[in-house]
This record gives structure tokens, sequence and C-alpha cells, in this order.
């Protein structure tokens, strides 16, 4: 029911944890069954340097968390915003129908953290 990829980044998730004094942080909870994502954001001259996750969720939460944070790293915050759900879903290879919910975490939390960084850079 789940492919290769999604096993992979369940079993050996890149990027857990957290930066401190990070640039931004996103938290973001699953409305569909609590499940709870936060990003958190290094980010140098636009550009998202570093990124590391902490996921309290089911495992197609926690292996499109890990998906997100390979995909941003290096990227632009214009580029990075441009990442929806289905794009982290489709670089897994997809997911089961019932479970595509849990996709909607990553780049939502993702979004979140590039809007506190933004908000506060402003300040
Ligand atoms: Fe998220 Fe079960 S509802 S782990
Ligand atoms: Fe809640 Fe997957 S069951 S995010």
């Amino acid at each position: 029911m789940y492919t290769e990829k999604v096993m992979d980044h369940f079993t050996n998730p890149r990027n857990v944890g957290e930066i401190k004094n990070a640039s931004g942080v996103g938290e973001v909870g699953n409305a569909k069954c609590g499940d709870i994502m936060r990003i958190y954001l290094q980010v140098d001259n636009d550009i998202i340097t570093d990124v590391k996750f902490k996921t309290f969720g089911c495992g197609a939460a926690i292996a499109t968390s890990s998906m997100v944070t390979e995909m941003v790293k290096g990227k632009t915050l214009d580029e990075a915003l441009e990442i929806s759900n289905q794009a982290v879903a489709e670089a897994l290879g997809g997911l089961p129908p019932a479970k595509m919910h849990c996709s909607n975490l990553a780049a939502d939390a993702l979004h979140e953290a590039i809007k506190d960084y933004i908000a506060k850079k402003g300040k």
C-alpha cells in the first residue's frame, strides 16, 4: 500500500530535530486527525540553508515531512512557496487515497515557516 520511498522516509526520516534561533518556524495541525507538524528554517540571503522538522503523527505524515525538508534545502523562498502538498506526495511516488490528507501538513507547515520568517524580518 505504501511506495518504497514512503517506507524509506518513514523508517529513516531526514532532517529530524529543531534549529535553535531559527529564522522561521511553522506549525500546523491536521484537523482531520489531530496530528501536528513543526518546521524550522534557517534562511540566509533568501535561501533556505537548513531545515529541520518534528512531527507528531502517522507514518505518512512523517514521510511527507521528511520529503519536504529534502525538497526545500538550498531553494529560494519563492521556489519553496511553490511547493504544494500534491508535489510532496508525488515526490514520494504517491500516497494511498485514505492517507492523502496526511500530506497536507508538510507543505502547509513549510509555508507557515516562510511567513513567520518574512513577518520577523519585516520588524
Ligand atoms: Fe495521525 Fe493516527 S491519526 S497517527
Ligand atoms: Fe494524521 Fe496522517 S493520519 S497526518
